[in-house]
């Protein structure tokens, strides 16, 4: 039995999620999948009643007793600092050192893409963001704050562990998958300490892999040529902090965050799987949020269970959602959440 522990967490995340566990749920009754969904009230709501986000012993029972984690999206207007959605969501990536931040961007149909001339073959990137350190590590402090004289201090946390195992996932991924080609995203040409450590590892790491192909770039030349030529990357391994910028843009060039899926993992150990985005205010109770980033999530963690059948299952309808324009507005449809949801469920029960 896979016992998953499912956050729903706040606004979208909520609408979003509800339609991956019916799909879940679907495939726990008719194909007998062994799946035990188990959801977990965390998010703005218990925060605000209780005044704790998440504590060590609920982060503790996550790592101990759960074979996966799903969750949806945290973030509300009523939290303006957006310290639960810290505690929560860097909490866990942290505390089971989720260290593997997979963020895939496949172009399902060439309708979708905001670039002129791109087909489906010319967009399929695997984002390997870094998931433990660098600006996110928590390193700093305030002084003087308040005063013309403040300082505030983000550290860059960049540890030689750290950087080889991502460095090495992003290989790994690649050759596990037949893909070819990583290319390492830095700044080493502003932030020369932090480069010269990932550009060294990258080069000591790529030798181990001759059947793969490697390339280091800077990454605003890089963010400028995966909008002009995305069909020259293949996986791009980078730090936390550009890996999250990355993975909005690349979304966007292959149908918005409405279809990107994210997993966090610790290979062998742990995985927290979410959709990319987050819980929208703007769109929240609208009926308009897109599920299917939430859905081909579900797809994500039920392969990492060892069901790929399944999510392959997922993955085609999903395709034939938008091939036929069974969508939310975000992709010319007319669906709402959950009709969008009910279709997907529908269609799985067809094929
Ligand atoms: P966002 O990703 O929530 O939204 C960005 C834009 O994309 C919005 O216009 C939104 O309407 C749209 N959008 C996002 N998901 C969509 C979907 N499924 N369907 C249709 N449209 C969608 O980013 P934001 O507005 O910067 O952040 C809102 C809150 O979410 C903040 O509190 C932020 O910190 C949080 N956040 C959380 C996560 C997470 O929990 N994993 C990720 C990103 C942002
Ligand atoms: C993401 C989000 C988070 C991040 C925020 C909510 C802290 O943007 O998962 O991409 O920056 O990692
Ligand atoms: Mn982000």
């Amino acid at each position: 039995m896979a016992r998953i522990a499912v956050i729903p967490g706040d606004g979208i995340g909520v609408e979003v999620t509800h339609q991956a566990v019916k799909l879940l749920r679907l495939f726990s009754a008719e194909a007998q999948l062994p799946l035990e969904l188990v959801e977990w009230d965390l998010g703005t709501e218990r925060y605000l009643r209780t005044g704790s986000a998440i504590t060590t012993e609920e982060m503790e029972d996550l790592r101990r007793n759960y074979d996966a984690i799903f969750l949806g999206a945290l973030g509300d207007p009523r939290v303006p600092d957006n310290r639960h959605t810290r505690a929560i969501l860097l909490g866990l990536r942290f505390h089971l050192d989720l260290y593997v931040n997979l963020r895939p961007v496949r172009l399902f149909d060439a309708s979708l893409s905001p670039l002129r001339d791109v087909e489906p073959e010319d967009l399929d990137v695997v984002i390997v963001r870094e998931n433990t350190e660098g600006v996110y590590a928590g390193m700093g402090g305030n002084f003087k704050r308040g005063t013309p004289d403040e300082v505030a201090i983000e550290e860059d946390i960049n540890t030689r562990k750290g950087v080889e195992r991502i460095v090495r996932a992003a290989f790994e991924h690649a050759r596990a998958n037949g893909r070819h080609k990583v290319t390492l995203a830095d700044k080493a040409n502003a932030m020369p300490h932090v480069g010269d450590l990932w550009r060294r590892v990258f080069a000591e790491v790529a030798a181990e892999y001759p059947d793969i192909e490697h390339h280091a770039m800077y990454i605003d030349a890089l963010a400028l040529d995966l909008v002009l030529h995305p069909a020259r990357y293949d996986v791009i391994v980078t730090s936390n902090l550009f890996g999250d910028i990355l993975s909005d843009l690349a979304a966007a060039l292959a149908g918005g965050l409405g279809l990107a899926p994210s997993a966090n993992v610790h290979p062998g150990r742990h995985a927290m799987f979410e959709p990319v985005h987050g819980s929208a205010p703007d769109i929240a109770g609208t009926g308009r949020a897109n599920p299917l980033a939430a859905i081909l999530t579900a797809a994500m963690m039920l392969d990492h269970l060892g069901y790929p059948r399944e999510a392959a299952r997922i993955d085609a309808v999903v395709r034939r959602a938008i091939a036929e324009r069974r969508t939310t507005p975000d992709l010319g449809g007319s669906l709402t959440t959950d009709e969008v949801g009910d279709w997907i469920c529908e269609a799985i029960r067809e094929t």
